[in-house]
């Protein structure tokens, strides 16, 4: 076991360690259109495992058969990290939260209930009905499993003197952690602080359990607020990579894991996270949910790193701490360079692959290697961030029913534009002419008119990787039918191509998603609390 491992097993024994709880195949995955499949769950999972996580709150098993497997697979595939499942204050969430967790070396479950008034009257449970099921529940929990949380819903709306006598419940009846959600994103850092202080001081039995802090980012506080919360007294902070989540999200864990890093000096806190590894998982749950990150988000954003003004340059040049408070590759950033050309064989771009994170398979790396071969064909210079697309856009798998097979587009000035598509559709090719607004609309329409569907588009979003008008396009593309959502992403030179190969992609992945409806749509939301 290494020394990073034992920290994890028993962070208790240092006052100054922080657990870090990541909820982002959680509360992350809940954000609508940021689903993700089995298989990317357990990705993710088990890269976060990896990074050093603490514990990763797999999902809420109760919410669907595709939650319930994908907890229960992550529980028996993880090697460190505690598994934990949401569930709500119901006998019947909990039992099958601990189905799903128990097959994990160190399982959690985390029962809930919204304790403020607005919450309270949802159940339509008094103040006492409310403190009996939250006694009941949380036993039921502590004798299935050692290790319980248990959060009120909406903590920093609830009256203090009922969030004293709840949390006091809850701690007698066998809760380990208490976690204090600031679910609506309402709280500020001196409030944050002084709330878990407050309560760690009044309520009796506190000191025998650790305070968590969850945060939401409507107001733009969640970093902030839990940072404060661990002045306040809290040593398990609940985040997301790259903050993701409903509305303005949740915690960000780069944030905060960096925040702590870089300035110990006034918070003198460590997390167990091997921070080099931040930015890979950055990138593939960006990919893998869809939600790109902004060039300008802290810690994982393109230009967070990026120095371009003359004055900034010059200083770097002599000094990098001249405008750097930290170095790229803490956070497994390396550098942007020219990397390859079409004369780089295979060996090369695995290597290179590796520096970057992605370790591939062999049939994998060929299929990359192919696709390298004909980016440097078009593009005269290859960075990182041109492979890093190459990997991560979603192509065309062999299972896949919709494949692109070609694509023409005429467009200008003098009418409408033109696109004529060959597409294979369960291995029958097929011919569209269409015309449109623009090529990308008729090279959508183009893929309607050979495969019908009614799938509503709520995201059409094009980014350069690098500079240059030869740069590569990322596009994403998101697609709603039935209350399935699905996200399609590609990489390409030529943007309208790849915004067809987004499009595509977003309309298999729905065609998977239609065959498992029951499995993988949730049927019940935490939210539905009764
Ligand atoms: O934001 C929130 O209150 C939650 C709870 C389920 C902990 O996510
Ligand atoms: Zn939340």
């Amino acid at each position: 076991m290494t020394n990073q491992d034992k920290d994890r097993v028993s962070p208790e024994v240092n006052k100054d360690r922080v657990v870090i709880f990541d909820t982002t195949l959680r509360d992350g995955e809940q954000s609508p259109g940021a689903t993700m499949t089995h298989e990317e769950k357990l990705e993710i999972a088990g890269l976060l495992d990896e990074m050093g996580v603490d514990i990763i709150e797999a999902g809420f098993p109760i919410a669907s058969e595709g939650d319930f497997r994908a907890v229960s697979e992550i529980a028996r595939s993880t090697k460190t990290s505690v598994i934990c499942g949401l569930a709500r204050a119901q006998f019947k969430d909990i039992d099958r939260c601990w189905e799903a967790v128990k097959h994990a070396k160190r399982p959690r479950i985390h029962t809930f209930i919204g304790t403020s008034p607005l919450h309270r009257a949802i159940p339509n449970l008094n103040r006492d009905e409310m403190a009996e099921r939250i006694h009941d529940t949380v036993t039921h929990a502590r004798n299935l499993c050692d290790n319980v949380q248990w959060s009120p819903m909406d903590a920093t709306r609830t009256e203090w003197d009922y969030l004293c006598r709840v949390v006091e419940i809850a701690i007698k009846a066998g809760a380990t952690t208490i976690n204090i959600p600031d679910t609506v994103g309402y709280t500020a850092p001196a409030e944050s602080a002084d709330l878990i202080k407050r309560l760690i001081e009044t309520v009796p039995g506190a000191d025998d359990v650790v305070f968590a802090t969850h945060c939401h980012n409507d107001l733009g506080m969640a970093t902030a607020n839990s940072l404060a919360a661990v002045i306040g007294g809290a040593r398990q902070i609940e985040c997301t990579i790259n903050g993701l989540g409903e509305r303005a999200g949740n915690t960000a864990l780069e944030e905060v894991v960096m925040a702590m890093k870089v300035r110990g000096d006034i918070m003198p806190y460590h997390t167990s996270i091997d921070t080099t590894k931040i930015m890979h998982l950055s990138r593939r749950v960006s990919t893998v949910s869809g939600f790109q990150v902004q060039p300008n988000k802290a810690i994982v954003g393109k230009n967070a790193f990026a120095h371009e003004s003359g004055i900034h340059q010059d200083g770097m040049l002599k000094n990098a701490e001249t405008f750097e408070i930290m170095r790229p590759e803490d956070v497994g950033l390396a550098e942007t360079n020219l990397v390859m050309g079409k004369h780089s064989g295979r060996a090369a771009l695995r290597s290179k692959l590796k520096d970057l994170g992605f370790e591939l398979a062999d049939n994998q790396l060929n299929d990359v290697f192919v696709r390298f071969k004909d980016l440097a064909d078009r593009k005269k210079e290859v960075y990182d961030d041109d492979l890093i697309a190459l990997v991560t856009a979603g192509e065309d798998a062999e299972k896949d029913s919709l494949v692109i097979k070609s694509l023409r587009v005429a467009c200008g000035t003098g009418g409408p534009a033109e696109a004529t598509l060959v597409m294979a559709v369960d291995g029958v090719e097929k011919t569209a002419l269409q015309s449109g607004d623009g090529p990308v609309d008729a090279t959508f329409k183009a893929v309607r008119e050979l495969h019908p569907n009614e799938a509503h588009l709520s995201l059409y979003q094009v980014n350069a990787v690098t500079e240059g008008t030869d740069a590569q396009a990322t596009v994403s593309v998101r697609l709603e039918e039935d209350g399935n959502i699905a996200t399609g992403q590609s990489a390409d030179t030529d943007t309208v191509v790849a915004s067809a190969k987004a499009y595509v992609n977003a309309l298999n992945r729905l065609l998977v998603r239609r065959g498992k409806v029951g499995e993988d749509r949730k049927e019940i939301s935490y939210k539905d609390v009764s």
